[in-house]
């Protein structure tokens, strides 16, 4: 997941290839709580990995459920419907909505003593209707601060299940979901009515309680929508495994990426024909403004078809998150769009109409806004521009506004705090990097050359980390391939360039964070000695050697951008970067540093010693004829001397923002 502040998407220019998409966040909780319910014990496949996912599982280790992770298969044992502690449990449910609701609603027909708390934002999050129905039934439900409002003191209920439960059916979906998972556990003796009393909003939420509820053995009865009947008898029962599919309103954003980019177009896994989410109508959607659509159970492959896109207007109100995405593909289509009935989005993480509007407007686009409605006109290429999107703490705005990085005009798209994907997605961006392509000329690069201990890997992996990108530590190659020639026999001079540039050229070096493996070989601590320094210093002075590390350089630019340490980053290896910087510090400074860090490792040297070295590796690296070390023309200089390496990363990221195109128009 990128947790940097922002995340700037260089102009993206096609895309191909397989997505495998998480598992949905709501389909991932019910799941786990059914399974918890059960008798025995389920295998759950696919689960999503998210904050919400957590806080359930927690609850349930703590409930005395059997919780077995491997990476995203979970093996619950269940309750058989019972708790299994008597002692007191209080339950910490952070923010999230999908634990909080079903969990209150279980745990109370099943009864015990249970205080159910979140973060201040949940405990301003309504529960007063379904705390409301729950206490008609019998159950025993306190508040423990605001009435209407977690957090929630549980006791043992009394339970009276023979008249009808009424439920208003404009409030969240979730109550009734919450009712709907909870009642079978007491419906051994009668059969248990929900009427809903009015209109039921949000049906297609419903139909996937429904479907999950069969899947785990119980058939509810539905009468249209308006009443739901557990029949007397029910029982949980495990389907013994089970798969979550994904999210259908995350496909939304490589549905449209596949209906945007030219070429063979993008195959989606995890989610298709036999979805049981109603955003899964996005398809249409998606077809009717031009997208080729093949699709199988859990696949969908996305072509480009009409192209411009066909402009689309309509109701989407059975589509309101995935809609999100149609404002953003709007831009590409032959006319202007119109997106009805979507009051919800007023009322979601953010006011969502407000903030599409805000934002495809930073894009240069013109839209207009009603109530309940936007209109997107589309945008053409000359009148683009190098927007910075506020996200608002809503992880589908930054997911649909990504579209926006294959616009015809090649500009970047900056998306602020990306880690909000993190609700449903938290590797949205790194999926979009897997399928999409840019020409590597418009990757951004960042170069910090400069001599030795002059602090550039510190500072350039900073950088690295703060901006969201990639990492060349270029001297390590040549510390790697000094490395390898020895262990071959290979005398590191003139006379054996050819030899070890051939060696250089098939090495098979991995990074893995700190850590460098060169074959099945860790060789992190081999290549960092003061000796292998010096050896890294005399390959690099063969011709032969430099060029066949050429390639291996290049390819680490790739998306969404690069920082490169060296000594020719900026001069010969990416002579286009955005922003050269060449670090330096006085020999004496960088002796000092070089010394601490040896005594601290336990090294016995001496100042005067790692100066001298320091002073000759330095007139070899600048004196050599291929690639000598010299600040590029239009480097920028910093001596670190006396700075500190936050003030030199400050430095270096405010130049870097200087030199990118962004009206960053602060939105409140
Ligand atoms: O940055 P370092 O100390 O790990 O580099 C080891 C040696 O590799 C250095 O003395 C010079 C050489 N080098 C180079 O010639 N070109 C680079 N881009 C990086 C390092």
């Amino acid at each position: 997941m990128f947790s940097t502040a922002f995340l700037d998407l260089p102009p993206l220019q096609t895309a191909s290839g397989t997505v495998a998409l998480p598992g949905s966040k709501s389909i991932s909780n019910r799941v786990l709580l059914l399974s918890a319910l059960c008798e025995g014990t389920t295998v759950v496949h696919d689960l999503l990995d998210s904050d919400d996912t957590q806080v359930m599982l927690a609850a349930l280790r703590q409930l005395g459920c059997g919780v077995e992770v491997q990476g995203t298969t979970v093996t619950i044992t269940g309750l058989g419907g019972r708790a299994q502690a008597d002692a007191p449990i209080a339950f910490f449910m952070g923010n999230a909505g999908t634990a909080m609701r079903p969990l209150t609603a279980a745990l109370a027909v099943m009864g015990g003593d249970f205080t159910l708390s979140g973060v201040p934002r949940m405990h301003e999050r309504p529960i007063g209707d379904l705390v409301d129905a729950l206490r008609l039934l019998g159950c025993q439900i306190d508040y423990l601060g605001n009435e209407g409002f977690p957090p929630l003191r549980i006791g043992k209920p009394t339970l009276q299940l023979n008249a009808p439960i009424q439920v208003r059916g404009d409030v969240s979906s979730q109550f009734l979901t919450a009712l709907l998972m909870a009642l079978p556990l007491v419906s051994q003796d009668q059969d248990i009515t929900i009427q809903v009393v009015g209109e039921l909003i949000s049906k297609p939420y419903i139909d996937i309680t429904l479907n999950l509820l069969a899947r785990f053995g119980i058939a509810v009865r539905n009468d249209a929508h308006s009443a739901f009947v557990i029949p007397r008898g029910s029982r949980y029962q495990s389907p013994g495994s089970i798969h979550v599919e994904a999210d259908a309103s995350s496909a939304s954003y490589f549905i449209g990426l596949g209906a945007i980019v030219s070429g063979p177009g993008i195959r989606i896994e995890g989610v298709g024909a036999d979805s049981i989410q109603g955003d899964i109508r996005f398809v249409e959607a998606a077809q009717s403004m031009g997208a080729v659509v093949a699709k199988g159970p859990n696949w969908l492959h996305i072509s480009r078809g009409q192209w411009p896109l066909r402009a689309i207007t309509g109701d989407f109100n059975h589509i309101p998150d995935a809609a999100m995405t149609l404002a953003v593909m709007a831009l590409y289509a032959d006319g202007p769009s119109e997106l009805r009935n979507i009051a919800s989005w007023r009322v979601k993480e953010t006011d969502r109409i407000a903030a599409m509007a805000t934002e495809l407007r930073k894009l240069g686009a013109h839209v207009e806004e009603g109530p309940d409605w936007l209109r997107i006109h589309p945008l053409s290429a000359e009148n683009w521009k190098p927007a910075s999107i506020h996200t608002y703490d809503d992880h589908r705005i930054a997911m649909c506004f990504s579209l926006a990085a294959f616009n015809p005009a090649g500009l970047p798209v900056r998306i602020e705090d990306p880690k909000c994907v993190g609700k449903t997605f938290p590797d949205y961006f790194e999926a979009l990097f897997a399928v999409a392509q840019a020409a590597p000329s418009v990757i951004p690069v960042l170069c910090v050359d400069g001599p030795t201990a002059s602090g550039k890997g510190t500072l350039a992996s900073t950088l690295a980390a703060q901006l969201g990108y990639h990492f060349l530590d270029s001297g390590a190659l040549y510390r790697i391939t000094a490395y390898a020639a020895l262990q071959a026999g290979l005398a590191l001079d003139e006379a054996h360039a050819d030899a070890i540039a051939a060696l250089a050229a098939t090495l098979d070096i991995r990074f893995e964070g700190e850590r460098v493996w060169l074959g099945a070989q860790d060789i992190s601590e081999a290549i960092r000695t003061e000796q292998a320094g010096m050896n890294a210093s005399a390959v690099s002075s063969l011709g032969a050697v430099r060029a066949a590390l050429i390639d291996l350089q290049h390819s680490f630019r790739r998306l969404p951008g690069l920082v490169a340490d060296g000594r020719d980053m900026g001069t010969v290896i990416f002579p286009d970067a955005t922003l050269k910087v060449y670090l330096t510090a006085s020999a004496a400074c960088r002796a000092q540093r070089r010394y601490k860090q040896l005594i601290a490792k336990g090294v016995s040297t001496t100042l005067d010693t790692l100066c001298a070295d320091l002073e000759s590796r330095d007139a070899r690296d600048s004196s050599r004829a291929v690639a000598p070390l010299k600040p590029a023309q239009d480097a920028e200089l910093l001596d670190n001397s006396a700075l500190t390496v936050e003030s030199s990363v400050t430095q270096v990221l405010n130049w870097w923002q200087s030199r990118q195109p962004f009206l960053t128009t602060a939105v409140e």
